[in-house]
């Protein structure tokens, strides 16, 4: 048997989840190549492809699409700029992995979804979590009854964000903390409640701190019988503190979005000793994500967490959250000490 080629990746964008994660778990897995990174100044997507070990910067992202020596495409652009590049990205018949959110509104997720359900399209969300051991523990635990029946979760997902020109903080290129970090709750509670209530059944409570976007955000969504209670933002230090609550017991996660090795799974089972797991071996939280799409190309697995699967319900309980915290609270202006 001879080992498949590399995959060849182009990166559309020159973007800080390019260099801090997908480049680093795409070295740590293997299997893979980034032959090119496009960005909207030639100059410097050649200076940030050299730095960053990437074989070569292109002006204007058609360029990566338009490459015959690019079999996959990574899309790190703001989320204003997801649907349309994936549009053109799935033309060109490329796999395409594109950020989070796959669309900066509901609307706009079911063209995209159109043109990924022709046959041979390939299209994930980067969402990375449901890849690792850490959430395939998760789904044994409450698959097998450890907890009772799931019936609650509770999670944080907060990080500071201070540079005033960050994306996360301009609504014309889709910022907000509902969209950056709320969609991750929601793609958890899609994991282990099934899809949610059409329409979705939400309340949701949000406040600018003098942003053009809502920055900090409390909300509670019912899934039928079960319910997402959630609070996520940009002015704390990491936090992503989650707990699956089942009717007999509970599992606690320290991070069940991005963890790393030192990450901790706690079970408490009604009756029984607290026990404290650590399921992940990857350093970088890509890089299973990663190993799949490259076993895909490979035609050594089926594709799962197809953007076509799973990515509408997400977008239609965003947005629904999205409208429900109108009019935002204003909030006191926060200081602002680290940058980012
Ligand atoms: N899956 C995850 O775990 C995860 C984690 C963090 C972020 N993300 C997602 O990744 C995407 C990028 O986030 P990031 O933090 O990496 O952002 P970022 O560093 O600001 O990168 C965004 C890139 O988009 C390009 N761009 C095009 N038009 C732009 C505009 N008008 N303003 C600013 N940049 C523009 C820029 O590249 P050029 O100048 O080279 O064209 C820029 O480097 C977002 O969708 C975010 O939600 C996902």
């Amino acid at each position: 048997m001879t080992a498949s080629p590399p995959v060849r990746w182009g990166i559309l964008g020159t973007a800080n989840i390019a260099r801090r994660q997908f480049l680093p778990a795409l070295a740590e897995v293997g299997g893979g190549r980034a032959v090119l990174v496009a960005g909207r100044d030639g100059r410097r997507a050649a200076e940030w492809a050299a730095a960053e070990g990437v074989e070569a910067g292109v002006p204007g992202y058609a360029t990566v699409l338009g490459s015959d020596e690019v079999d996959a495409v990574y899309i790190a652009l703001p989320n204003s700029l997801h649907a349309e590049w994936t549009l053109q990205a799935l033309a060109t018949g490329k796999a395409v992995l594109c950020e989070k959110m796959l669309c900066r509104d509901a609307a706009d997720v079911g063209p995209v979804l159109e043109a990924a359900r022709r046959p041979g399209a390939l299209l994930w969300e980067a969402f990375v979590f449901p890849f690792q051991p850490q959430h395939q523990r998760l789904l044994e635990l409450v698959g097998s009854g450890t907890i009772g029946d799931p019936c609650e979760i509770i999670s944080s997902y907060h990080f500071r964000v201070t540079q005033p020109t960050n994306i996360r903080l301009n609504a014309e290129l889709g910022g907000g903390a509902l969209a950056d970090v709320g969609c991750y709750p929601v793609r958890l509670a899609q994991e282990l409640f099934g899809p949610p209530p059409d329409p979705p059944e939400v309340w949701c409570e949000a406040i600018d701190h003098g942003h053009e976007v809502e920055t900090d955000a409390a909300a509670i969504v019912g899934w039928g019988g079960a319910r997402l209670i959630f609070s996520v933002g940009f002015h704390r230090g990491y936090d992503a503190f989650t707990r699956v609550i089942g009717t007999t017991g509970q599992v606690r996660l320290t991070n069940p979005y991005h963890p790393g090795p030192a990450d901790t799974l706690t079970v408490l089972a009604d009756g029984k000793d607290p026990v404290v797991e650590r399921p992940v071996t990857d350093a970088r939280s890509f890089s299973a994500m990663l190993g799949h799409i490259h076993g895909v190309l490979a035609g050594d697995e089926a594709p799962r967490q197809l953007a076509v699967e799973l990515s509408a319900p997400t977008a239609s309980v965003v947005d629904a959250l999205q409208q429900a915290c109108r009019p935002r609270r204003r909030g006191a202006d926060l200081p602002n000490r680290t940058k980012r």
